[in-house]
């Protein structure tokens, strides 16, 4: 299975919004003799990229293993349990159900006869967050990236904040990017830092009163959606951020990196439309507690009341730190 999760990572990119999926298949004596995994989006199925570079019948009696459940219905391609069945496979292990409710492989093949187990399923459902997320809630997945000093400051009380980290963790904030279909920021950080932001096919602006420079950077390239109070509902005054999601989504914009100040990534984080937070800390210290704070959307009294993540990865990218967490949905 965590061979078919390498595989499945392949497609990171070039598969949303269906799901990142590696199959292995197996002979009846336990040797591998075959693999695959979905590439691009309306190309073929892991199962059936495995199954169709089998010559003979290689796999008669053998067990695949396939980190999603075997799709059942006629999408852009069609259902890979009938190709599992007419290849006469004895087992079929799986990492996870589909969590799309038109798929019902698992029956249809237990009713072939098929035997059915599942190794991995946290795993599997950490591999496919993203997808999991867009399929159930038909929103964009949402990873906030921060950049702070030791004690939590994004910029001065000035407001000057060019170059809080590292050469090395900027490049790889370019790098990052380009693993999402949109960043979204706000006014104030236009305003402020006049970023380009052009490694993504879209830029979301968040800007109520159109209070931003058409001449800034960040306009003179692709595709821009502006959320105003023209073409978006208020909440509490404010722009009502998960109409703004939904419109993304509606656009075909399935995962979104958010680079913004401390006003705006608190209020994301109460609202609790975000899902990861990919912190960098650099080694300085502002001391200052009047410099802006990479969260500040709410008033908690009680520590007790505060959000709690799960951190997954950390990296030391000297001399920053990129810490990567999940934040909890409660
Ligand atoms: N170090 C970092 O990682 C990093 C990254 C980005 C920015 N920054 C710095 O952060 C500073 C800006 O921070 P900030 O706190 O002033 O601004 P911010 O958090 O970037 O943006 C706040 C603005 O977003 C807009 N917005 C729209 N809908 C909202 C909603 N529902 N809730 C909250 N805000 C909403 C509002 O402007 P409108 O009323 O105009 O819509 C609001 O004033 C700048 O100095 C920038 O350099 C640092």
């Amino acid at each position: 299975m965590r061979m078919c999760f390498g595989l499945a990572k392949k497609g990171a990119g070039s598969v949303a919004p269906n799901p990142m999926v590696g199959c292995v298949v197996l002979d009846k004596c336990g040797n591998i003799v075959s693999k695959g995994y979905h590439k691009k989006y309306g190309q073929s199925h892991a199962e059936r990229d495995a199954l169709l570079k089998l010559k003979n019948n290689e796999a008669e009696g053998g067990t695949l293993y396939v980190n999603l459940e075997p799709c059942s219905h006629y999408g852009k391609t069609p259902p890979c349990v009938d190709l599992i069945i007419e290849h006469k496979l004895k087992r079929v292990v799986i990492g996870m159900k589909d969590v799309n409710p038109e798929v019902d492989g698992i029956s249809k093949l237990k009713t072939a006869g098929i035997e059915v187990d599942y190794v991995l399923e946290d795993e599997a459902r950490f591999l496919n967050r993203r997808f999991i997320k867009t399929m159930t809630q038909k929103l964009p997945y949402v990873v906030l990236k921060t950049a702070a000093t030791m004690d939590g400051k994004i910029a001065a009380r000035t407001g000057s904040s060019k170059w809080i980290t590292s050469e090395n963790s900027r490049a790889l904030v370019y790098e990052m990017r380009k693993e999402f279909d949109c960043i979204l920021t706000s006014s104030n950080t236009v305003i402020a830092d006049n970023p380009s932001m052009s490694q993504t096919k879209w830029r979301c602006i968040l800007d109520k009163n159109l209070r931003t420079d058409k001449n800034s950077k960040i306009y003179s390239q692709g595709n821009i959606y502006a959320a105003t109070k023209y073409n978006t509902p208020l909440k509490d005054g404010e722009l009502d951020l998960k109409s703004v999601f939904k419109t993304l989504y509606e656009l075909g914009i399935y995962s979104v990196f958010v680079e913004c100040g401390g006003t705006l990534a608190g209020t994301l984080l109460k609202t609790g439309l975000i899902d990861e937070i990919y912190q960098f800390t650099a080694p300085k210290i502002l001391n200052d507690n009047s410099g802006l704070s990479c969260f500040n959307g709410d008033n908690i009294t009680e520590i007790s009341q505060a959000k709690i993540l799960k951190i997954y990865e950390v990296n030391y990218l000297d001399p920053d730190i990129l810490i990567k967490a999940q934040v909890s949905s409660s």
